[in-house]
């Protein structure tokens, strides 16, 4: 184990307040692109912007095609939670996490079994009628072609994902900064840190340690007390 990685071993024994903040960057290893790397999803090419897709204006203008994109882009259903996700609900279960606050939508977390999970971007495995509020599994999403609308009342069917121009859920914010403020450690990991306000929560910190595992560098680099760059679910794997 490196430097670094001891170090980081270190400070994860010295505390049962670890609250743990995430992006797509968490889930590449188990297979899903994340955003903006060279072979992330805003740098293949559409007819439209990725980012222009994913909003809400799209979703009510061009349903057909925002379900094409989402349903061949936004839907990892085999996915499986990889070495992070496993260590963070290791460390749960072992009473040492204040919660994982995460702008994933893939549910890797839980299903890794961490349950104080709070989702800013809400989850894949979600759908409701706008109408009636009737829920639908994501399967639902991915066998029914092209967006069929709610067998109940007609409404139209839509991913609990906070699409851009849609705002955060109020109670899932409240949580994570929760999770945050009452935190000793705090581990960034996986995120380019370039959206907000999800990436503006990590100013709620006012823990001992700011730690930050990423591939590539951020904008908070310089204000972290540990940086290691590399693949977060080997590091994470290697500790204890
Ligand atoms: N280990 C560590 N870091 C990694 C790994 C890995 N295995 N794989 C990728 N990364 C890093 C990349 O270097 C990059 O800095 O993860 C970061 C991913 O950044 P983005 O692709 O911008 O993803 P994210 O920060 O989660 O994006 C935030 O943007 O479009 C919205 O809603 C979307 O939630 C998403 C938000």
């Amino acid at each position: 184990m490196d430097a670094k990685a001891e170090a980081l071993q270190h400070l994860v024994d010295s505390s049962n307040r670890i609250v743990f903040f995430g992006g797509a960057g968490v889930s590449t290893e188990s297979g899903i692109p994340d955003f903006r790397s060279t072979d992330g999803l805003y740098n293949q090419k559409y007819d439209y912007p990725p980012e222009e897709i994913l909003s809400h204006t799209f979703f009510m203008r061009r349903p057909e095609e925002f379900f094409r994109f989402y349903r061949d882009k936004m839907l990892p259903l085999d996915a499986k939670p990889n070495r992070a996700h496993l260590k963070l609900a290791e460390w749960e279960k072992a009473g040492k996490m204040t919660g994982v606050v995460t702008q994933n939508i893939d549910g890797l977390h839980q299903a890794a079994g961490s349950k104080k999970v709070f989702e800013l971007h809400g989850s894949i495995h979600r759908n409701y009628c706008v109408k009636c509020g009737k829920f639908y599994p994501p399967e639902f999403i991915r066998d029914c072609g092209a967006p069929v609308p709610c067998c109940t009342c007609g409404g139209r069917i839509k991913p609990d994902v906070v699409l851009y121009e849609e705002g955060l859920d109020n109670d899932v914010v409240s949580g994570a900064v929760h999770a945050i403020t009452s935190a000793d450690l705090m581990i960034v990991a996986g995120t380019s840190l370039t959206v907000y306000p999800a990436a503006g929560l990590i100013r709620y910190f006012r823990g001992r340690h700011l730690v930050l595992i990423n591939r590539d560098a951020t904008p908070v680099d310089s204000e972290c007390d540990l940086v290691i760059h590399g693949k977060v679910g080997e590091i994470l794997g290697s500790l204890s």
